[in-house]
Formats: structure tokens, C-alpha cells, sequence
């Protein structure tokens, strides 16, 4: 869902990110809301613009903003969970979410894009692919036939999804990764950039290289 027809509510972004001025570059996006504000935790963006859009506050001001779509632009999936947690706490129903995707991204009929999800420019769905809430799927990405995106999911540009792969939640598949078709990524795992995974991924590991191994150490991602 690209945002409803006729839609005239403002847009809050949850994080002055790289994604937010992603999102804000999404075609049509500034049309369909009558106005963008974002929050930041942090108190040195207080104040400054985004693209001519006002960064006001913390996240702690959601609240104050009843009237406004929401969308989590946090890069990481592990956080943009803690903030919808965060904001569900604030009142913010699950319904007050938009849902961004680029006009070139065409979702057939049987795919679904769940709420607060964003899909930018050339990402292919092929069918019968679902996408769950809060996911992020950067530039060219595909998403071939029964694959699952789990809620707060991020896959990055270029990645390679193979017929019934299912992803869960929170995990992380860097740039360019390719998946064999029917294997799970874990929970919370994370798949390094240029990866060629032909095992299952168990949940919370970090494995990158060709074929696929995990990491020596637990590592953390930035995005
Ligand atoms: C896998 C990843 C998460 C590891 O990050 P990290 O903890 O910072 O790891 P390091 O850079 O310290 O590397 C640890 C080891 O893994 C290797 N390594 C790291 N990433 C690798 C990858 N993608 N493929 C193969 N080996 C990799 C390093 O060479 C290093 O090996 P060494 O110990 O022999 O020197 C990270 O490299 C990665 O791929 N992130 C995804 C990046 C991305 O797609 N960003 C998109 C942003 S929009």
C-alpha cells in the first residue's frame, strides 16, 4: 500500500536517519502528506532541517502529533523495534503506521506489504511474497516467489532472495547477499554483505562469505 489515495495527514519520521532522507526522496511521498516533521533522540539535531522538513524533538513527542502517519526510519531492525515499542507505550496504534513504497516497486496481486514497511526504488516482488510490519527493503532487492519477510526484517540493496526463503524477525541480510531458495535466516541474525548462504541460518548469528560461515565473534551492524 503506497499510501492511500487522496491522503492529506501529515507524516512523522521517527529518526533524522539516512533512511528518513531515503524515504523523503520516494516519488510522490511529499504529495500525499500535507506536511513531514521528524524526531531524534538527539538534542544537536533539535531544530535543524532535513530537506526543508523540521527536526522539532525526541521521540517522546509522537504523542503529540495525533493527526500524523508514523514511520520508523531506523536502519536497524533491532532498533526499530525498541522505538515501535517505545511509541506503543506513547498510545501510537498499530493502524497510525504508513507504508512507503517507490512507484517503480510493483506488488501483484497475492504479495502483501505490512504496516510501517518501506520498499524503495527496484525492489522486485515476483508472487506471492509476503512482507511483514516494519520491514526495510533498500534499492533492487528480490523477493522471489514465497518468500517471507518477517516483522522488523532489513534487507539491503541488491540482495537475493530464492523462492520460499523466509526471514525472520529482525534479521539483517547486507548488500548483495543471495540466499538458496527454502532456507530460514534466524531471528535477529545477520547475513554479511556479498554472503552466499546455502545453509540455514541459525538465530542470532552473524555469518558472512562464500559459501556462508558464521563469524569468529558476535558482531553489531550500523545502517
Ligand atoms: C558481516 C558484518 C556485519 C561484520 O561486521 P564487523 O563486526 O564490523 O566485522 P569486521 O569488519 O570486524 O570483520 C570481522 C571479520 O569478518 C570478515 N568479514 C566481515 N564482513 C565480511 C563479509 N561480508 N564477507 C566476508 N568476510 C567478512 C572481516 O574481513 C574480518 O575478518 P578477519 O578477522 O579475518 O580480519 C559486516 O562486515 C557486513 O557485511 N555488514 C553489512 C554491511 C551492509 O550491507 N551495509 C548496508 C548499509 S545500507
Amino acid at each position: 500500500m503506497p499510501g492511500r489515495a487522496g491522503e492529506v495527514s501529515g507524516l512523522l519520521l521517527l529518526a533524522a536517519s539516512g533512511l528518513a532522507r531515503e524515504v523523503l526522496a520516494v516519488p510522490g511521498l511529499l504529495q500525499r502528506h500535507a506536511s513531514v516533521t521528524l524526531l531524534d533522540d538527539d538534542p544537536a539535531r533539535w531544530g535543524t532541517e532535513v530537506h526543508g522538513h523540521p527536526v522539532r524533538g525526541g521521540l517522546e513527542l509522537a504523542g503529540e502529533y495525533p493527526d500524523h502517519r508514523l514511520l520508523v526510519c531506523v536502519g536497524r531492525g533491532a532498533a526499530r523495534r525498541a522505538v515501535v515499542r517505545r511509541l506503543h507505550g506513547l498510545g501510537v496504534r498499530p493502524d497510525r503506521y504508513a507504508t512507503v513504497v517507490h512507484p517503480d516497486v510493483r506488488v501483484p496481486p497475492g504479495c502483501r506489504v505490512g504496516r510501517g514497511s518501506v520498499l524503495l526504488a527496484g525492489v522486485v516482488l515476483t508472487a506471492d511474497v509476503e512482507v511483514g510490519e516494519h520491514v526495510v527493503v533498500m534499492p533492487h532487492a528480490t523477493l522471489t516467489h514465497d518468500v517471507v519477510l518477517e516483522e522488523f526484517a532489513t534487507v539491503c540493496a541488491g540482495v537475493q532472495l530464492g523462492g520460499g526463503v523466509r526471514v525472520g524477525t529482525g534479521a539483517y541480510l547486507g548488500m548483495a547477499a543471495a540466499v538458496r531458495e527454502r532456507l530460514v535466516v534466524g531471528a535477529d541474525a545477520v547475513l554479511g554483505m556479498g554472503a552466499v548462504l546455502t545453509a540455514d541460518l541459525p538465530p542470532g548469528e552473524t555469518w558472512a562469505g562464500v559459501p556462508a560461515r558464521p563469524l569468529r565473534r558476535p558482531v553489531e551492524v550500523e545502517g
